[in-house]
């Protein structure tokens, strides 16, 4: 299986029920949200606030992506809010295993971020915490940069964990018409695109055609 997901952070926020219509017509089936404090990434977006009225106008699989520091002290608050997925980043967690059992405990969807300048070896010892691992191809903080094509590595090797575990694997930056097909090729599961869907001027063309270029990896 792999699949698009539309990352909010490119969209426009004075219309933000809109957008979110559009993702649905498009035919995404979930909606990726980046939550930046200033602090852990020079960026900051929105919290939990907004997550709940996105909630309000939404069914879709909303997966948090956290992007601050003591992401345990506002991990209840992101679930609360609507949540279904909430992912932290190996990078800012000081117990790692405490923060996805606390996600898993509330029911939700455990996830765990990497960086690009991270080693492969720090996801090692929580494979069996996880429900989703997500591979950074940029480094956070902003929309719309170039794809480190040379992370996509890290998907291939957590494949070797998938064989055994029940777990997503999913590319966060720079997935755009040049790089969807040579991302693909990695056997990521889901991939996020912000500026691609987002900035598009016609959001369901553009679902349909990266869509498409993930069933045409051999052209
Ligand atoms: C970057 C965010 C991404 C961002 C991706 O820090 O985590 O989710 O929305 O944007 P694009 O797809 O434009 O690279
Ligand atoms: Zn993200």
């Amino acid at each position: 299986m792999q699949e698009i997901v539309p990352s909010l952070l490119s969209a426009d926020f004075s219309k933000l029920e809109a957008e979110i219509r559009s993702a649905e017509s498009a035919g995404a089936t979930r909606l990726h949200l980046d939550v930046m404090d200033g602090h852990f990434v020079p960026n900051l977006t929105f919290g939990p606030i907004i997550i709940k009225a996105i909630r309000k106008l939404t069914q879709l699989h909303l997966e948090t992506h956290l992007m601050i520091e003591h992401a345990e002290k506002y991990l209840d608050h992101f679930i609360d809010a609507g949540s279904d997925t909430v992912l932290v980043h190996v990078e800012s967690s000081d117990n790692v295993v405490r923060d996805l059992a606390h996600i898993r405990n509330r029911g939700k969807k455990a996830g765990l971020v990497i960086n690009p300048p991270t080693d492969f070896s720090a996801l090692e010892p929580y494979f069996d915490y996880l429900d989703h691992l997500l591979v950074m191809t940029v480094n956070p903080g902003f929309g719309g940069q170039t794809m480190i094509t040379e992370a996509l590595q890290k998907v291939v090797k957590a494949q070797f964990y998938q064989q055994e575990r029940n777990f997503l694997t999913q590319i966060d930056g720079g997935v755009n018409f040049d790089t969807v097909r040579i991302a693909a090729k990695s056997g990521v599961n889901l991939l996020v695109a912000g500026s691609a869907f987002f900035s598009n001027n016609n959001h369901e063309k553009a679902f349909r055609e990266l869509t498409g270029q993930l069933n045409n990896q051999q052209l």
